[in-house]
C-alpha cells in the first residue's frame, strides 16, 4: 500500500479532551472552541456525548451546545460536521432531537473494559449497539463506530487481534461507514499495530478504518505513520492533545492535532487543515484549563 496524498483528520479534543478535564467547561466555550477549530479547516468535529451525566459530568449539556451550534452560520461558513456519542437508545434520541450530523457507537475488545465503561458485556453492547443501528439507517444518520482497546487494556494487558477484528467486522455489517481503531492507553508500537492491522484488514475495508491514537507512551506518532503505510488515511486526534478516557485510568489525551499536522504537512500530505490557527487555539484552551500544552509542535512554535 502507498501513503495516502490526503488524510482526514477527525477533531476529538471537545468530546475526548473535555471528557477528561477536572474542569467542566461552559456550554459557550466549548461552543467557543468547536467553531475556532471549524474556521481552522477541521471538517468532522466530536462536539460531547449524550452519555450519563453521572459517569461523565463534562460532557453534560452536549444538548446545549449541539443547539447553539445549529443556532449559528458556523456550518455554512465551514461545511464543518458535528459529531457525538450514543451508548444506547436514549443518546440516539438527544443526538436526534439536537440536530447532531453524525453519531458513534463505542465499543471495546476488552470484556472488563467494556464493562467499565458502559456497564455491560461486549455481547450486550452489540445488542443495544444493533438498535440505535437499525433507527440511525431509517433517518440516514450516519454512524461511526469505535473499538477501544485495540492493543492493550488496563484492566486485562494485552489484547488478541483477533478480538479488535471481531468487534470491528460486527460494526463494519452493523452499518457503520467508519471504524475508528482506538488504542486507548497508548501502549501500542509499530509491530502490535501492523499486527492488528493485518487481522482487522481481514474483514473490513482500509478506506472504512481510522485511528485513534492516546499518546501516553509517546507512540502515537510513529503508529499513526505505519498505519498510513498501511493505507489508512483518516487520523483522530485532539487539540493540545487534551484529555483521555475517564475509564481507563492513567490515559492520556489523544495525540494532538498540531502534531499530526506538522507530520503530514512535512510529508506533503493533504488535511486542508490551517496548522497556524489549530496551535493558537490549543494556546487558547491550555490558558483557560491552566493546564500544560501537550503538543510539542504547539509550544515549539507559539
Ligand atoms: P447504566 O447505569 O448501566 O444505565 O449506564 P441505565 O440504563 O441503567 O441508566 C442509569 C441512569 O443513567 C438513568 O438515570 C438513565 O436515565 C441515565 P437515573 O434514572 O438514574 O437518573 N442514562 C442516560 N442519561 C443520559 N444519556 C444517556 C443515558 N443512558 C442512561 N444516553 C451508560 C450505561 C452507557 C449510560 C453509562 O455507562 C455511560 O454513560 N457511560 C459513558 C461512558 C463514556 O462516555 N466513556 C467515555 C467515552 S468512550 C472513550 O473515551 C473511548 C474512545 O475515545 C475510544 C478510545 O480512546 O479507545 C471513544
Ligand atoms: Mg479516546
Amino acid at each position: 500500500m502507498s501513503i495516502p496524498k490526503k488524510v482526514h483528520i477527525i477533531e476529538v479534543g471537545p468530546r475526548d479532551g473535555l471528557q477528561n478535564e477536572t474542569q467542566t467547561l461552559s456550554a459557550a466555550l466549548r461552543v467557543e472552541l468547536i467553531e475556532r477549530l471549524a474556521q481552522s479547516g477541521l471538517k468532522k468535529i466530536e462536539v460531547g456525548s449524550f452519555v450519563s451525566p453521572k459517569w461523565v459530568p463534562q460532557m453534560a449539556n452536549t444538548d446545549a451546545v449541539l443547539d447553539a451550534l445549529n443556532s449559528s452560520n458556523i456550518k455554512t461558513l465551514t461545511q464543518a460536521q458535528f459529531a457525538v456519542l450514543t451508548p444506547n437508545l436514549k443518546g440516539l434520541e438527544g443526538a436526534i432531537q439536537h440536530g447532531a450530523d453524525e453519531i458513534a457507537i463505542f465499543g471495546a475488545a476488552s470484556e472488563r473494559f467494556t464493562q467499565k465503561n458502559i456497564n455491560c458485556s461486549i455481547k450486550e453492547s452489540l445488542q443495544r449497539f444493533e438498535d440505535i443501528a437499525a433507527s440511525a439507517q431509517q433517518l440516514n444518520l450516519p454512524m461511526r463506530g469505535y473499538v477501544s482497546t485495540i492493543i492493550g487494556c488496563p484492566y486485562e494487558g494485552d489484547i488478541d487481534p483477533q478480538a479488535v477484528a471481531d468487534v470491528a467486522k460486527t460494526l463494519y455489517q452493523m452499518g457503520c461507514f467508519e471504524i475508528s481503531l482506538g488504542d486507548t492507553i497508548g501502549v501500542g508500537t509499530p509491530i502490535k499495530f501492523k499486527r492488528m492491522l493485518d487481522a482487522v484488514l481481514k474483514d473490513v475495508p482500509v478506506e472504512k478504518l481510522a485511528v485513534h491514537c492516546h499518546n501516553t507512551y509517546g507512540q502515537a506518532l510513529v503508529n499513526i505513520y505505519a498505519s498510513l503505510e498501511y493505507g489508512i488515511n483518516k487520523v483522530d486526534s485532539a487539540v493540545a492533545g487534551l484529555g483521555g478516557c475517564p475509564y481507563a485510568k492513567g490515559a492520556s489525551g489523544n495525540i494532538a492535532t498540531e502534531d499530526v499536522l506538522y507530520m503530514l504537512n512535512g510529508m506533503n500530505i493533504d488535511s486542508g487543515v490551517d496548522i497556524d490557527q489549530v496551535i493558537a487555539t490549543g494556546q487558547w484552551i491550555c490558558e483557560l484549563l491552566q493546564r500544560e500544552n501537550q503538543s510539542k509542535v504547539g509550544l515549539a512554535l507559539s
